[in-house]
């Protein structure tokens, strides 16, 4: 039999000491700076290694031998093109949802879930880290996921639910979620900047930040500290799209929304954090309450690339199902 010959890097480095120009002590600079994988370094930019005492010729060479070793280069288009071939999929556990979202939550990119409060975010991040567990022929990507936790909501005890349903053991399901507790805004980014270990490590398919802004709302008031909330918003978000991209995971964030006083027409709310949040999400999903008490309305409100359109599904003991016939709001 013949094999496709596979292209191969042109040497792998497994550890930041290995890489050409790299001693203990830039290494130990790099890590408190949240490099402690080749991963994450094949995705930094020479900008971000400075800090580290590295100069721009040093830190691309740096960059780009991480890349290499890797396997992957980012510069050229055809690169890139590769890279998207490599998106996996992960079901949200409603068919209807998921056709939404075009067969699930994308690999590589940030997907957000917006909507006022008991809308079903964290419902819905729940459900994503039992089913980034399942195999992919049942819509899983076979990996762990990792949980920053802002407002104290994550329960085990629901995870367990979640998993019986699904055939799933519990006790296994659960310890495959690696749980943390953000405290302050400071302390969300300072997780996220040291993560790249522990996903590499554990395998993780699914970074959940729930919520994104519920820190930096509270911590950054007035007019006068909104440039400041930006820009770290932005830092934070692009550091997840980094960690997305170096290890092929599904990255979702979940966003209060805040009354819109000025809407005549359209939806009287609008999500937090402005254009950075607006422009760095690739996919926003706005969830609110039907009628019906456990029913849900997603909308996708933006896409690279898929339409704009509206689907439902519930919220049971089981959680996160489709609806049935019976069940479907009757539209006027
Ligand atoms: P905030 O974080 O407060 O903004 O809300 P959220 O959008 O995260 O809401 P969440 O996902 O916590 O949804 C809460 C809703 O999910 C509740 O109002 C219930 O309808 C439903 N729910 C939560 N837990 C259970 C459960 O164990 N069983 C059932 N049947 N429904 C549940
Ligand atoms: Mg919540």
């Amino acid at each position: 039999m013949i094999e496709k010959e596979e292209e191969k890097p042109l040497k792998k480095y497994e550890f930041l000491e290995d890489l050409p120009g790299i001693g203990p002590a830039t290494a130990q600079k790099l890590r408190e700076l949240g490099f402690h994988t080749i991963e994450s370094l094949a995705m930094a930019t020479a900008r971000e290694l400075e800090p580290a005492g590295i100069g721009e010729k040093k830190a691309t060479s740096i960059i780009s031998a991480a890349r290499s070793s890797m396997g992957v280069s980012f510069i050229r288009a055809d690169e890139l093109l590769k890279m998207r071939q490599n998106v996996l999929r992960l079901t949200t556990g409603s068919k209807a949802l998921d056709k939404l979202l075009d067969g699930g939550l994308e690999t590589q990119t940030i997907t957000e879930f917006y909507g006022e409060y008991g809308s079903g975010k964290s419902q819905l991040c729940h459900q994503l880290c039992v089913n980034v567990q399942l195999p992919p022929e049942r819509g899983g990507l076979n990996g762990a996921a990792l949980y920053i936790d802002t407002e104290n909501t994550f329960r085990t005890e629901r995870i367990v639910q979640m998993a019986r349903h699904l055939g799933l053991d519990p006790e296994h399901v659960v310890k495959n979620i690696i749980y943390a507790e953000a405290y302050t805004s400071d302390h969300q980014m300072f997780l996220l900047e040291n993560a790249d270990e522990v996903i590499k490590e554990n395998n993780v398919k699914l970074i959940i930040i729930d919520s994104l802004t519920s820190h930096f709302r509270s911590e950054y008031i007035g007019r006068e500290m909104l440039a400041s909330r930006q820009q770290k918003l932005n830092k934070h978000m692009h550091r997840l799209i980094r960690l997305a991209r170096a290890f092929n995971t599904v990255a979702v964030v979940t966003n209060q929304v805040m009354a819109k006083p000025d809407a005549f027409f359209g939806d009287a709310v609008h999500p937090i954090g402005g254009h950075i949040v607006a422009h760095t999400s690739h996919t926003r999903i706005y969830l609110r309450k039907a009628s019906r008490g456990r029913v849900r309305i997603a909308r996708l409100v933006s896409s690279p690339y898929l339409p704009e359109g509206e689907e439902i599904f519930k919220i049971t003991e089981n959680g996160i199902e489709d609806i049935s016939e019976d069940e479907k709001p009757r539209r006027s």
